[in-house]
């Protein structure tokens, strides 16, 4: 059963007084939540088809972060997922550059990747910066050259697709410019979409991924907050992990992956924590970012896991969908939310 915060709030004696914008009520009792059998691996809604993947790979025995990052890859190397490696949604520039960052619990280790371009599976480079560096993070030009001497193969990332959006994006921007609109009829779109993948597998041993193109038509060189270590995706393995989708910025500033594996190291369910973390997102949002109502212009959405099998998705908005795969097979669940879809500001 899935609760807006708010509803379950106002459950409560105690809360209530708490539940105004910008505030951080205490919780009175356990949230309600989801739990299964280990092993068992949530992602965003769009891996659907990577947590069976990576649940089947974790079932015949392999590590989980090679286990999600097969399972990530699947969208990566997908041309239709405009989110995600090939096929993303361009910067201004028309250029796609990629983020992407993972943790491997058992060995306590983490590798990141920024402003990658030409390479389309930045979760397995950002895996190679992990093995194969005693750095964390490479960025631009110099992690597409060490990509290159790991092997990978380049390519061109931008499909007709996208390159054909980015073209409708750049002849509405100015209605003076030279620059003509061919297809008005034609909605131009827009995404913070990304893919995070979070697993536990029997041995209680977590891992976490995020990968993405990031915002469409960002300023170039923008990094989002994907390849942030605790912002974009973390995990500890003595708790659990927890991961984003959605606009990056928001999140970076409250750190929300590391913020939510510590609310669950202090006794949150995965469902307590993540609405605390949306509510941080909220109370740091400038003004120019909500609306009139005080509810946020953008969507963040977030997912975590408990070692024990625990496991949440939580939204700003009602209506958000995540994919979970346990023994009973992959499936998309609704999360749980802080406001109605009718508290959304028209734009
Ligand atoms: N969460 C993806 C991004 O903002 O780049």
């Amino acid at each position: 059963m899935t609760f807006s915060r708010r509803e379950f709030l106002t459950s409560t004696a105690t809360a209530t007084a708490g539940a105004a914008l910008g505030s951080v009520p205490a919780l009175a009792a356990e949230a309600p939540g989801h739990k299964a059998a280990l092993p068992v691996v949530i992602a965003s809604s769009n891996g659907i088809r990577g947590v069976k993947v990576a649940w089947d790979r974790i079932v015949a025995g392999e590590d989980t972060l090679d286990a999600i990052i097969a399972g990530v890859n699947i969208q990566e190397l997908d041309p239709d997922d405009q989110s995600v490696g090939l096929g993303g949604l361009p910067n201004a520039d028309g250029v796609v550059q990629l983020d992407a960052s993972c943790m491997h619990g058992p060995t306590r280790r983490a590798g990141s990747v920024g402003c990658l371009e030409d390479i389309a599976t930045p979760s397995l480079v950002a895996k190679a910066i992990m093995d194969y560096t005693d750095h964390i993070m490479l960025v631009g030009d110099d992690a597409r050259k060490f990509a290159i001497q790991m092997g990978f193969k380049t390519q061109n990332l931008l499909t007709e697709k996208s390159r054909q959006d980015w073209l409708r994006w750049k002849a509405r921007l100015n209605p003076g410019d030279a620059w003509l609109n061919h297809d008005d009829d034609v909605k131009i779109k827009f995404t913070t979409g990304t893919i995070n993948m979070n697993a536990v597998n029997a041995g209680g041993d977590v891992s976490s991924v995020t990968t993405t193109s990031g915002m469409a038509w960002k300023v170039p060189g923008r990094v989002g907050d994907s390849p942030i270590i605790g912002a974009g995706q973390y995990c500890d393995n003595t708790v659990g992990a927890a991961g984003s989708t959605g606009r990056g910025e928001a999140n970076i500033k409250v750190c929300g992956a590391f913020l939510a594996v510590e609310q669950m190291r202090m006794g949150k369910s995965p469902e307590q924590a993540l609405l605390h973390v949306v509510e941080r997102v909220i109370a740091m949002t400038e003004k120019r970012l909500l609306g009139d109502n005080g509810r946020p212009l953008f969507d963040l959405d977030f997912y975590a896991i408990h070692k024990d099998g625990r496991f949440a998705g939580v939204s700003c908005y009602e209506g958000g969908t995540f994919a979970v795969c346990d023994s009973a097979g992959p499936r998309v669940m609704t999360s749980a939310y802080l406001y109605k879809a009718s508290e959304r500001p028209r734009r």
